[in-house]
């Protein structure tokens, strides 16, 4: 007799503290971004300044709806139910092997294995909501975004022998966000200021080597003007274009400390950084064929409103190429080749002061 444990839906909300910044007088230097509202060189700036602010973080929206019968005793034969009526059912399939646990959680970017009874068995594992959490030929089961859902295990040969493993996400401790598995850095989600990968990450490093070879392949040449980029050094940025244009011109161009895509590592500026770039041979490959090689056009054109930033056609952020594609897809279907990130993970992107 199996035992049947019914999971209930968890709706959870991320309060993330992030740092906000005032604008501050200004030493020294930093280019980057330079889509100030006059079109010239960039400038030079340092100075910190960070005062503590809140900000409030959704749960992934695609992630609240699951709800699923769970095994505990390893053999099942349902399979979803919805939120009050029992469907506990009784199967009369002998196990061929449990599960040394059926209720998980795993932080956001972890990992956790539910260890098998029996070895060498032709498993198949699926997940029930790949953008919560996602799970190998192995079981490694890998959380992606705040949420729950169910982790399903059946013996290839003989899909009646099932079990499910209940899958909470939890935020990681670190103080950053994924959701469907993207570090989030914009208005809204804040990344630490310690957070700091020490230069562009490998796989965005190495995805641009590709983008840029696939441009000159095209006759277009694309090199980076400003890659990663620290705290410390976005402040420095922010504070002077703060001084120069004041705070709320400089909040239409310029990311807050902390809340910089550059921070993450998978953010690249290309060639030209301000208004003069709009429209090259150069502006237009990046817009046609960025998402190619795994990149996105953070801000295009006519989406200030969602992003919260001008439009910045030099500006693109690494988020891999299933991702890429995925959005492209998306824009493809609503009829939209400018959809955001923003839009397509329905979050959004204000500051909170
Ligand atoms: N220009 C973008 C918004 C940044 O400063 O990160
Ligand atoms: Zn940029």
């Amino acid at each position: 007799m199996n035992s049947f444990k019914r999971m209930t839906s968890m709706f959870t909300v991320l309060a993330v503290l992030s740092a906000a910044t005032s604008c501050g007088s200004n030493v020294g230097g930093g280019s980057a971004d330079n889509n100030a509202p006059v079109s010239t060189e960039s400038t030079t700036a340092a100075q910190e300044a960070a005062a503590p602010a809140v900000t409030e973080a959704a749960a992934d929206p695609a992630a609240s709806t699951d709800t699923a019968t769970f095994v505990s005793g390893t053999v099942t034969e349902t399979t979803a139910v919805t939120t009050v009526a029992s469907t506990e059912t009784t199967s009369s399939v002998t196990p061929e092997f449990t599960l040394d646990s059926y209720d998980i959680t795993v932080s956001v970017g972890g990992t956790k294995t539910p260890i098998l009874s029996v070895q060498g068995l032709q498993e198949v594992w699926t997940t029930s909501n790949e953008n919560v959490a996602v799970v190998d030929e192995y079981g490694h089961i890998t959380g992606k975004s705040e949420g729950n859902c169910v982790v399903t295990i059946s013996l290839k040969d003989k899909p009646e022998q099932k079990a499910e493993v209940k899958v909470t996400v939890v935020a990681a401790d670190d103080g950053l966000t994924y959701i469907q598995g993207m570090l989030i850095a914009n208005k809204t989600y804040s990344l630490p200021a310690d957070y700091n990968p020490g230069g562009l990450t490998p796989e965005t490093q190495a995805a641009f080597n590709n983008l840029v070879q696939g441009a000159a392949n095209d006759g277009i040449n694309i090199y980076l003007s400003s890659g990663f980029r620290s705290y410390e050094y976005q402040s420095q940025i922010y504070n002077n274009y703060c001084s120069i244009y004041g705070q709320s011109t400089a909040d239409t161009f310029s990311a807050r400390p902390g809340h910089s895509e550059h921070q993450t590592g998978m953010a690249i500026d290309v060639n030209i950084i301000d208004d003069s770039f709009i429209g090259t041979p150069e502006a237009l490959w990046i817009e046609a064929h960025c998402n190619e090689y795994g990149f996105i056009l953070r801000y295009p054109q006519g989406k200030q409103e969602i992003t919260g930033y001008k439009y910045e056609p030099w500006h693109i952020r690494y988020v891999g190429i299933e991702n890429a594609q995925k959005i492209r897809e998306k824009a493809n279907e609503v009829g939209d080749p400018y959809l955001t990130l923003e839009e397509y993970l329905k979050i959004d992107s204000v500051y909170q002061n």
